[in-house]
């Protein structure tokens, strides 16, 4: 069968990069059925033959205006699909679509009509956040990471940056790979465009990756492997966490020196 990624190899190597990553979600046992969510913004592998294709369907709406997004173009994972099942294909269980001029609505320019993501509101507003600020970000990372969405069962860690100082101080990968910390979204309906505002809100505070409380986390970076290396050292700290008290203690955590001293030695922020 014939592909929009035929004769296109940095496009299929972008979204086999995706393939690569929804793999390993459902590896760590974080993508659940159809859990979780990816969009890659690809935009700068569409050539001139791409754009000249008909959508498969008639434009369908956003649920909000993203002035940001004009002439923009996603591979999106296709709703209520797998993470496992794109992992071996890709364009059979998410889309490329692109943005129209009323920035509004979009098009599936695609191999097969897969409708994407319900969280698409979420991310497509993210992605117009990222572009308005002038950032390299290309690829946003919705996922059910089982320990930290575990940690927001419990209001002390819903509080701004207790989590994050706590898992920072499980191991110093940690703050060197996530140095932003962990934003908090206090609980939303999924999929709403009240969910996609506050998760920029989150963003805009300057955080990469923020939980979404009993639900998941959103993490954004340049790359897809990127947003999900900051989401696995997060989790990671949290399971050290969760270890230590399995053995029946309270971690001790890395001390405020040794935290600081790992900051000026490595230039991180915060
Ligand atoms: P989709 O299958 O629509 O991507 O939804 C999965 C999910 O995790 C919703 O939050
Ligand atoms: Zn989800």
């Amino acid at each position: 069968m014939n592909s929009i990624l035929d004769n296109r190899p940095a496009l299929k190597a972008g979204i086999w990069k995706v393939a690569e990553v929804a793999g390993y979600l459902w590896q760590k046992g974080w993508a659940e059925r159809n859990g979780g969510n990816i969009t890659v913004n690809i935009t700068d592998y569409v050539d001139d033959a791409l754009r000249a294709l008909p959508a498969l369907e008639a434009p369908r709406p956003i649920g909000t205006v993203l002035p940001h997004l004009k002439g923009c173009w996603f591979y999106c994972k296709g709703t209520q699909k797998r993470m496992r099942d794109l992992a071996r294909d890709p364009m059979g269980n998410g889309s490329v679509i692109r943005i129209l001029d009323d920035c509004a609505s979009y098009e599936i320019v695609a191999d097969a009509p897969v409708a994407p993501t319900s969280e698409l509101p979420s991310h497509l507003s993210v992605h117009n956040y990222l572009i308005a600020t002038g950032s390299p970000y290309k690829a946003s990372l919705h996922t059910h990471p089982i320990e930290l969405v575990a940690m927001t069962h419990a209001k002390k860690f819903l509080e701004k940056d207790v989590a994050t100082r706590l898992l920072w101080s499980m191991i110093p990968e940690t703050k060197a790979f996530c140095p932003r910390g962990l934003g908090m979204v206090p609980y939303m309906l999924p999929s709403s465009v009240e969910l996609a505002d506050a998760t920029i809100r989150a963003i805009d505070d300057d955080y990469d990756v923020v939980m979404w409380e009993k639900h998941g986390v959103f993490a954004v970076d340049v790359s897809i492997m990127d947003a999900f290396d900051q989401v696995d050292v997060l989790n990671k700290a949290a399971q050290i966490y969760i270890s230590a008290r399995n053995m029946g203690f309270e971690p001790a955590g890395m001390t405020e020196e040794q935290m600081k001293e790992l900051s000026d030695v490595f230039g991180l922020p915060k």
